[in-house]
């Protein structure tokens, strides 16, 4: 891709898709613009992309709108796609699965038609697709997720994000667009919605509420701290081979209750309990609570990375540790995004702007 090229991202009022635009507005090396279309779900908050400057363009609209992604495909002359628009929480996929099924299967399909059409048969742009590890199902105690797994989703939301994976690389296959697709563990980091472990947990400690641990709190999640993620995306859309997906994944297997305790033990080294009113004399560790199991909980996920690492060079740069304590940091520092989350504010001022 060139330097000067303009990309489109979907979904960059999310939580990866805003670090990835503050991560590639602030690359030495690239002088486009980035478009960013999103729906502004409840996931959608455009203060996760406060302070961007000129050259990030933010345009509100659904990924499943043909005519709109067409016509901002051929507008801004995008070189590249990079599709994180989704719904992305398991648990909500099993209460109310149909938008995930239409988000994340019909609006790639409707991106990749719009890419097809205004592409035609070039082979200078790219489209990349921004998947998840949870696509190859659940491991069991040794193993790893190889590029090679065969995929095999347990919940609305990895069968949704499978099949629209499918979609992509059929549409290589047929139609030769040049795609690429990245499967990755579990983020985290700033900006992250707190419906997800980590930042409910934080959030949840920091009020004195009861941090939910479901079932036995043994699932194992490799976590990725989400610039790191971000770096990884950025080599594959450049450097990729065409037609091939990379795993992405931190080399950091944690039980969800080590996880738990690791943010009360951060929590307890940043703002002690003893210093927060809202404990009444309790330990963050003592709000821990065992809660009712999430229906059909994959066990245990690992990836193996090492194809990324061989070919285009890419590792993690930051420990659990140190990933886990500049993320209790930076919502212990931001309490204006933790306020307008929690308040549904954020929510208020898309009303106020975007009013039709
Ligand atoms: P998120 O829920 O924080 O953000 C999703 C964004 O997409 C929101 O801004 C939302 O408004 C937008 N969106 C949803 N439906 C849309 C539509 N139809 N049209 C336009 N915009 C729409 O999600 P996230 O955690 O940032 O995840 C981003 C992507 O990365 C997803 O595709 C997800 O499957 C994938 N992924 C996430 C993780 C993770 O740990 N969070 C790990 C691996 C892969
Ligand atoms: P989550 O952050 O929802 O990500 P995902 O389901 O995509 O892996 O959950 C991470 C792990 O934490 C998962 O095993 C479910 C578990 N979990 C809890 O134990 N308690 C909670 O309140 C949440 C939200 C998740």
């Amino acid at each position: 891709m060139r330097s000067d090229a303009n990309i489109l991202v979907t979904g960059g009022a999310g939580f990866i898709g805003a670090n990835f635009i503050r991560y590639v507005l602030a690359l030495p090396g690239f002088k486009g613009r980035v478009i960013n279309l999103d729906k502004l779900t409840y996931a959608g908050n455009l203060n996760n992309l406060d302070g961007l400057g000129s050259r990030h363009v933010f345009v509100k609209g659904d990924i499943c709108d043909y005519r709109k992604v067409l016509g901002l495909l051929r507008r801004y002359k995008i070189a590249c796609v990079v599709n994180f628009a989704a719904e992305s929480h398991v648990d909500r996929s099993i209460h109310g699965p149909a938008e995930f099924v239409r988000s994340n299967i019909n609006g790639t399909f409707s991106l990749l038609e719009a890419a097809r059409a205004a592409w035609a048969g070039r082979k200078d742009v790219r489209f990349h697709h921004v998947s998840t590890d949870e696509v190859y199902g659940s491991l069991g105690k040794t193993g790893k997720f190889k590029e090679t797994t065969p995929y095999d989703p347990r919940s609305p939301y990895s069968a949704s994000k499978a099949s629209s994976d499918h979609l992509v690389m059929a549409y290589h296959h047929t139609y030769g667009l040049p795609v690429t697709i990245s499967n990755c563990s579990n983020n985290y980091g700033p900006y992250h919605f707190p419906e997800k472990l980590i930042p409910l947990v934080i959030l949840n400690a920091l009020e004195g509420k009861p941090l939910p641990v479901y079932g036995d709190g043994m699932q194992v999640r490799d976590w990725l701290y989400v610039v790191d993620h971000c770096a990884a995306i950025w080599r594959v859309m450049n450097k990729g081979r065409t037609g091939q997906t990379y795993n992405v994944g931190g080399n950091s297997e944690m039980a969800n209750i080590d996880v738990v305790k690791g943010i009360c033990a951060a929590l307890e080294k940043f703002q002690p309990s003893c210093c927060n009113a809202l404990l009444k004399g309790k330990k963050y560790a003592e709000l821990i609570t065992y809660v009712k199991d999430r229906p059909g909980h994959d066990r245990r996920y690992a990836i193996d990375f090492s194809k990324i690492r061989r070919e285009l060079g890419w590792k993690p740069s930051v420990t659990f540790k140190e990933g886990l304590e500049s993320t209790v940091v930076w919502y212990l520092g931001n309490s204006a995004w933790v306020r307008d989350v929690k308040t549904g504010a954020y929510r208020g001022w898309l009303k106020k702007n975007y009013s039709r």
